[in-house]
């Protein structure tokens, strides 16, 4: 299917996180005939365990939570989209405005990228300036790959090296500028640099937790300089808090982003701003059809029902920490050189063996596939991951560890691949 995929879509799908030369390109089964839980069947009839994406975050609540699809099912009997507009739009907004209490306004869109580049948008508008300062990935749209046109490699700390800029305006070299996550150092020194900014824009958490001094410092420079702050809780939303990571920093954004989690699975996204910010909104044209569809609406009023009602995101966290846990234990046992991050919902690991990491990685997800897991370096942990099947995914692992440290210390994982190996990049892909 893949390979008719590559003939058809140019680059084989919407969504790098899902192409297979992510994983271990010449066996990842690719493509789904179902998903329920944390199961997933490909076409062949194969099942696996979902120890890896989940939908890139956004079945949080695990595949085809039944209340979910039982409400969304619901809706859709009563027509979908409709000359009128959908009430649902205004409940999910005066949901979010009771659970952001900072916040005076709001505007959907579908997915993340689409969000963040209406709230660039919105406070561009507001502030009259062009240039943003940021830290982390926002998604395809070109305010953000502007940041290749001054220098190719600007985007290589910030999730996705080597994005390209061809087919974004020259015109917007030098304005989106980036800093290095958590590291006061970096920030101040490029927002000195670049006071003209109107922006600051970083993610709630990926990898580390942002420490209390590095958002004092970005608070009083935005302060300083009168720039709006937006976080990003694309991927970190809902994980940890009803809502963004930013309520347990205790940070004052005047702009949040929510999308992924928050539809569990559905497409919606949301721009939550202060009052004074949001109303710049009505000053710049931003208008969908699709933006209005009742499914998007009703699936977040669920899963936010559901993410409220039962505190999912202790769960998550708990989880999380068992999972890094094994890892960091297993790791030690085969004397693996591995780090894992301090956000638990999204648990990630590093391999630290250099220019062998790739293949090392490819081995992992190779050999976790044998075992009926679909794997890769970080778990997005949803509700439906049970601390059972944690502990029989670590047996799993444990096996594949000792593989690999017999590779590492063989010097032969390239003769122990069926496939080739993965890669991080964004690479052009030739059928
Ligand atoms: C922090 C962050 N911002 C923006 C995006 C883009 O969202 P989407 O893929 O829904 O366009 C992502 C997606 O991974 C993300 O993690």
């Amino acid at each position: 299917m893949w390979q008719r995929a590559i003939r058809s879509l140019p680059g084989g799908n919407g969504l790098l996180s899902k192409r297979p030369d992510r994983y271990a390109p010449d066996i990842w089964p690719s493509y789904f005939s179902k998903s329920s839980g944390v199961n997933v069947i490909d076409l062949d009839g194969n099942t696996f365990i979902d120890m890896a994406q989940m939908a890139i975050g956004s079945s949080i609540l695990g595949y085809a939570h039944p209340e979910l699809i039982n409400s969304v099912s619901d809706s859709i009997k009563d027509g979908v989209n409709c000359t009128l507009n959908s009430p649902e739009e205004v409940l999910l907004a005066e949901k979010l405005l009771d659970l952001n209490p900072f916040a005076g306004g709001v505007r959907f869109a579908r997915s993340g990228g689409e969000a963040m580049a209406m709230a660039v948008r919105i406070a561009r508008a507001k502030t009259g300036k062009d240039k943003v300062i940021f830290s982390g990935y926002h998604g395809w749209c070109d305010w953000y790959l502007a940041t290749n046109l001054d220098n190719k490699n600007g985007l290589n700390d910030h999730l996705i090296p080597g994005l390209s800029t061809m087919g974004v305006p020259a015109g917007l070299a030098n304005t989106a500028i980036p800093f290095i996550y958590n590291d006061i150092k970096s920030f101040e020194s490029i927002i000195k640099e670049h006071s003209d900014a109107g922006i600051i824009c970083l993610e709630g958490a990926r990898y580390d937790f942002p420490s209390k001094e590095f958002l004092e410092s970005v608070s009083r420079m935005a302060k300083k300089y009168k720039m709006i702050i937006i976080s990003d809780e694309i991927t970190s939303g809902w994980r940890m808090t009803d809502g963004g990571v930013y309520k347990i920093n205790g940070f004052n954004p005047d702009i949040v982003v929510y999308a992924k989690a928050m539809g569990g699975g559905f497409a919606i996204s949301a721009v939550v701003g202060t009052e004074e910010v949001m109303h710049s909104a009505q000053d710049t044209f931003m208008s969908s059809t699709m933006w209005t569809e009742r499914v998007g609406f009703v699936a977040a009023l669920t899963t936010i029902e559901i993410l409220t009602r039962e505190k999912v995101w202790e769960h998550l966290i708990k989880i999380g920490t068992q999972i890094g846990d094994g890892w960091i234990a297993i790791a030690k046992k085969y004397g693996l050189k591995i780090t894992v991050s301090d956000f638990k919902p999204l648990i990630t690991m590093k391999f630290h063996y250099q220019e062998r990491n790739q293949a090392l990685v490819t081995l992992f997800i190779q050999e976790m596939l044998k075992r009926g897991y679909l794997s890769a370096t970080s778990v997005y942990v949803s509700y439906a991951h049970t601390e059972k099947i944690v502990k029989d995914y670590l047996i799993a692992v444990d096996e594949c560890f000792f593989i690999i440290s017999n590779a590492i210390e063989n010097n032969n994982e390239d003769i122990l691949l069926d496939t080739k190996v993965r890669s991080d990049s964004f690479n052009r892909i030739t059928p």
